[in-house]
């Protein structure tokens, strides 16, 4: 195997993942795993497949044939299971022609689901006799036996809205995120690259500064961009020498932490009422602040944050007094 290239907070070996990993993962080492498989529809097809300019895409991406795909995905999803410490988590974007296998992994490996999130991108593959395909699957799963990350307010404090009043918070999260593909006109790319906002969004909410990020499949290396931009540590393992040769370098002079003064920063203030006794009259004022909220046809959860910004009250707070009154 070669030897590796450290830089920075960034570990970038030229090599397949599992051997990586086994090399340079100890079991319950790794905080989060984010990666994008091969797709399994033949990589040097992937231009007549998105009708672009391939010109400045970098070669030699290594595909997975078809009939390997299931024993594959169930090779590389045991590694990532083994080097999860309890309680990390695991996001894998998917095409569709392959999801079943995944699935089929992650559902025979020890780790649990969390989210099925559909990434909705605009400018999909052009048809004209059926509908137009413009969503990847982006599938949350995690090691059970510990505490899961989730940084509920790195994006938006709870009590945030838009202009129509909607919570920001609750918008960022549900799973059905509409994020456009980035343009790079005349820079080197690879066939999959992944853009910033999403990366970035998983790295926010399910992992803290410092943390480690593994990519099985690095490519162009847009995770470890996401990952040392904001200030975690990396390793990524990429199999195809020409893909690895033209890219590292690169990755090599990203800065750690030089994308967290950019960031949008939340506003979060702490309930001001909490732990303070419900009066009489501030028990019905929920209840019916409730019943108007979700005959608007807000959800629940929805409903919940809201009347904890309006009374200064913590979720649970609010949650544990409306099941006292049911
Ligand atoms: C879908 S691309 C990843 C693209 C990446 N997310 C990016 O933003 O550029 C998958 C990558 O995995 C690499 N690959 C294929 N089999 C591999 C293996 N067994 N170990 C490591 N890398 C592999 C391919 O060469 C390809 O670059």
């Amino acid at each position: 195997m070669v030897e590796p290239v450290r830089c920075g907070t960034g570990l970038f070996v030229n090599c397949d993942c599992i051997e990586g990993a086994r090399r340079f993962l100890a079991d319950a080492s790794v905080d989060l795993v984010l990666t994008d498989p091969p797709y399994g529809i033949g990589g040097d097809r992937l231009d007549r497949h998105y009708n672009r300019d391939e010109r400045h895409v970098v070669d030699g991406y290594v595909e997975v044939p078809t009939e390997a795909y299931g024993p594959f995905s169930s090779a590389w999803v045991a590694e990532a299971a083994r080097v999860l410490r309890p309680g990390g988590a695991l996001f894998v974007v998917s095409g569709y022609t392959h999801l079943y296998e995944v699935l089929g992994a992650l559902r025979a490996s020890p780790l649990v689901e969390v989210n099925h999130i559909v990434w909705k991108y605009p400018f999909g593959v052009f048809t004209r006799k059926k509908f137009v395909s413009s969503h990847y699957h982006v599938l949350y799963w995690a090691r059970p036996g510990g505490t899961r990350t989730f940084n509920l307010e790195s994006r938006y404090g709870i009590e945030e809205r838009n202009e129509n009043g909607r919570s920001l918070n609750y918008l960022d999260r549900e799973d059905v995120w509409t994020i456009g593909r980035e343009y790079k006109p005349g820079r080197a790319k690879n066939r999959n690259e992944l853009p910033q906002a999403l990366l970035e969004k998983i790295v926010q909410y399910t992992t803290n500064e410092g943390d480690l990020i593994l990519d099985l499949f690095l490519g162009g290396g847009s995770s470890a961009r996401a990952a040392i931009g904001l200030g975690r540590r990396f390793v990524g393992f990429e199999i195809s020498p020409s893909i690895f040769a033209a890219r590292v370098p690169e990755l090599c002079r990203l800065e750690p932490g030089s994308r967290l003064a950019s960031l949008r920063v939340p506003v979060t203030a702490p309930p001001t009422r909490r732990g303070r006794a419900w009066s009489e009259e501030e028990d019905l004022a929920l209840v019916s602040s409730y019943a108007r909220l979700r005959a608007d046809g807000l959800g629940k959860g929805e409903a919940i944050e809201r009347l904890a910004a309006e009374f200064g009250r913590g979720r649970f707070g609010i949650v544990k007094r409306l099941s006292r009154r049911e």
